[in-house]
């Protein structure tokens, strides 16, 4: 009989990361558990808000510059994307690059396994080898793309939600994984500037409609839901602000009266205007995405963006003379 698969055990996790993170000073939860079912749903229609451009503008760079991107890394190429979404982003670049195996890598094996088969059922004929790993830990690609030249795919700005130590980490990571020869298709967020707002930027991350509100709100809901937490919702809102000195935008839960709760067995409080810092996403200079690659084992080769300077899409190269690992 087939051995049971170990169950990385998410309740605990949450559970003590819950515990440690109200615990501080500055309470934090970290960013990962967003996303339970409730919270993946609300990210997904976050992505179609009007005021969140990142997705619509990195998806029409994509599909005016596809074609330069498969003349620079020429056919035959495993892609690895990182992070695999169920967006309409990857089939737009495998349409373009003429693919030998495509390679999600994401850390939910049940919506890898969904999006996984969706992309393979519109592209027969393409292996589609899907790993499900932690990406931002090391892991090994599958055997089939084995000694295939790779290009890794990084869209959606996730490069933002690292700090700037994680980012080098995370990005010489992939230079070691993808190896000699390989690119990197990746999307960065841009910093205000000329055509980018401060309040356009903020209103990206706190939409009329409520629904990043309703995102940052499910933490609590699911510290109710899975924690035996008693947490009054109502008394907390969602703040998102531009941090210019750290170039990031934060995202908290604050309280806005005294506030008490049990959860993890533990008891909380908060006084009014106490908060709970959920998230950052770090917006990078065109300048600094160019010193950030080289930093890290790549050689740009070309950053579009859109015509308001928003949103950027790279093409990096693996600078030659990396130590193999
Ligand atoms: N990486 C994207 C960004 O920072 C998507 C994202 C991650 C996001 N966490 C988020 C968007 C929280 C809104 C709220 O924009």
């Amino acid at each position: 009989m087939a051995q049971p698969l170990p169950v990385h055990d998410q309740t605990s996790d949450f559970a003590a990361a819950v515990r440690a993170g109200l615990a501080q000073p500055q309470k934090i939860i970290p960013a990962r558990f967003f996303y339970d079912r409730a919270g993946s749903e609300l990210f997904e229609a976050i992505t179609e808000l009007p005021e969140y451009y990142p997705t619509r503008t990195e998806i029409g760079i994509l599909s005016a510059n596809a074609a330069d991107i498969a003349a620079a890394v020429g056919p035959g190429r495993a892609v690895i994307e990182f992070g695999s979404g169920s967006s309409a982003k990857t089939p737009l670049l495998l349409r373009a690059i003429a693919p030998a195996a495509y390679v999600p890598v994401d850390i939910s094996a049940e919506f890898l396994q969904h999006s996984a088969s969706a992309l393979a059922a519109d592209f027969p004929g393409l292996p589609v080898l899907p790993v499900a790993a932690d990406f931002t830990a090391p892991f090994r690609p599958p055997g089939g793309i084995f000694g295939m030249p790779r290009l890794g795919f990084f869209p959606g700005s996730t490069i933002g939600n690292f700090a700037p130590p994680a980012a080098i980490d995370l990005l010489r990571s992939f230079a070691s994984v993808l190896g000699a020869g390989s690119w990197l298709v990746i999307g960065i967020d841009l910093a205000p500037g000329p055509g980018k707002t401060r309040e356009a930027l903020e209103a990206a991350y706190d939409d009329a409609q409520g629904v990043t509100a309703a995102f940052n709100l499910n933490l609590l809901h699911r510290i109710n839901r899975e924690l035996g937490g008693t947490v009054r919702v109502q008394d907390f809102t969602h703040r998102a602000v531009w941090n210019a000195g750290l170039g990031r935008i934060e995202m908290h839960l604050v309280a806005v009266r005294d506030t008490e709760f049990t959860a993890a067995g533990q008891s909380f409080r908060l006084v009014a205007g106490e908060h709970i810092h959920t998230e950052n996403s770090y917006k990078w200079t065109l300048a600094e995405t160019q010193l950030l690659a080289r930093a890290c084992g790549w050689n740009p080769y070309t950053a579009w963006a859109d015509t308001n300077g928003c949103f950027s899409l790279q093409l990096w190269q693996r600078a030659l003379g990396i130590q193999e690992p």
